[in-house]
């Protein structure tokens, strides 16, 4: 043999022995592939989104990935048959804004299947609430509406306050009756981004039949404002503040059910009525008491609390001639 047909048969050898492991692992590749929607499902119905999170990490800052992202958001989506919850919280421009939305968004991440709807009262919208929700990892629309300039005579009355979020959260309905489909089991619930809420809270409302209702704390005035229930339904309120108002609950206290919310096409809040009235307004277009499903263990537990975050101190911040986050978002 010469030295050039052993190079030969050496080379025979080892390409043939390189083809035998590249068939081996096509193989075990495409086995695997073939089995990969029922291991995502089985995956996705015992991990929830945590499969989701891991996939948005590794490819959040490939702009290529963007697609395969919703894709896999939709998939994921789809295989989870629990009703949808649509949260609609509207927010403004102001030096705890980002603070209170990355906290509220860190709540919501351990809540499956929602749809969060976010609407800033601003004429455009910003680049902070931009950035943060594209990086959030949420399943997200981000909205925006202005609230109008007060009148001149209302802007004068010390009790008048501007009506942020009225036409925040209609933009939200809008959004729900244009795009969300009638037959798709869901429930509406308006979070505000400076309250905290129990991670059961969500789990007790995704199932509403109309409108169900539970206990929020520290509002009010009160420790607890609360639906009052007997034999499992609600029969009146323990509320102080404005109690004559046909629902005196907070906005934090009650869902809707998607379908009644799409076939109630004009329900919604408005601009027209007094301080306390939205919540009325718009459970008043909907329901009657008697329609109220008490949540909570028939509202013995208080599941979310209207706290409020404290105006930060920014004395110092005025006394200077160029401020303390020029180049820095804060
Ligand atoms: C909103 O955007 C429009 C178009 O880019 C611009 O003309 C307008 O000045 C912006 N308004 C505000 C309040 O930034
Ligand atoms: C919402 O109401 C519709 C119509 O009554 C009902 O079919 C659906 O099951 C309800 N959704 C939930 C989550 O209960
Ligand atoms: C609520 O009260 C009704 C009537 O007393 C009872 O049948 C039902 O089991 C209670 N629900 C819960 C969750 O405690």
């Amino acid at each position: 043999m010469s030295p050039l047909q052993t190079i030969g048969i050496i080379c025979f050898v080892i390409i043939t022995l390189w083809l035998g492991v590249q068939i081996t692992v096509l193989n075990t590749c495409l086995h695997a592939k073939r089995h990969v929607p029922t291991n995502l499902h089985i995956l996705c119905q015992k991990e929830e989104n945590y499969l989701l999170l891991r996939v948005f990490d590794l490819v959040k800052n490939e702009p290529q990935c963007t697609k395969l992202v919703k894709t896999l958001q939709k998939s994921v989506n789809a295989y989870d048959s629990r009703p949808r919850i649509f949260i609609v919280t509207p927010t403004y421009a102001r030096p705890v804004q980002k603070a209170e939305l990355t906290r509220l968004s860190h709540t919501l991440l351990l809540v499956p299947n929602i749809h969060w709807i976010v609407i800033e009262d601003s004429e455009n919208k910003t680049s902070l609430v931009t950035n943060f929700l594209s990086k959030s990892r949420i399943s997200f629309t981000h909205l925006n509406v202005p609230t109008p300039l007060p009148m001149k005579m209302k802007k004068e009355d010390p009790n008048w306050l501007k009506p942020r979020g009225v036409l925040q959260r209609n933009a939200g309905l809008s959004w729900i009756r244009k795009h969300v489909d009638p037959e798709e089991q869901g429930v509406v619930y308006f979070a505000d981004d400076d309250n905290t809420y129990d991670l059961d809270l969500f789990e007790e409302m995704r199932y509403t039949q109309t409108v169900s209702v539970w206990p929020v704390g520290l509002v009010g005035g009160l420790m607890v404002e609360k639906p009052l229930v007997e034999n499992g339904k609600v029969v009146g309120w323990n509320t102080v503040w404005k109690a004559d108002r046909p629902f005196p609950i907070d906005m934090a206290g009650f869902a809707v059910n998607v379908s009644l919310l799409i076939h109630h096409r004009r329900a919604a809040f408005s601009l027209a009525v007094a301080r306390g009235y939205q919540e009325s307004k718009l459970l008043g277009d909907l329901v009657t008491i008697n329609h109220l499903e008490p949540k909570a263990d028939n509202c013995t537990k208080v599941l979310v609390w209207h706290t409020r975050t404290e105006y930060p101190k920014l004395k110092q911040e005025r006394k200077l001639s160029v401020p303390s986050n020029v180049g820095i978002e804060v």
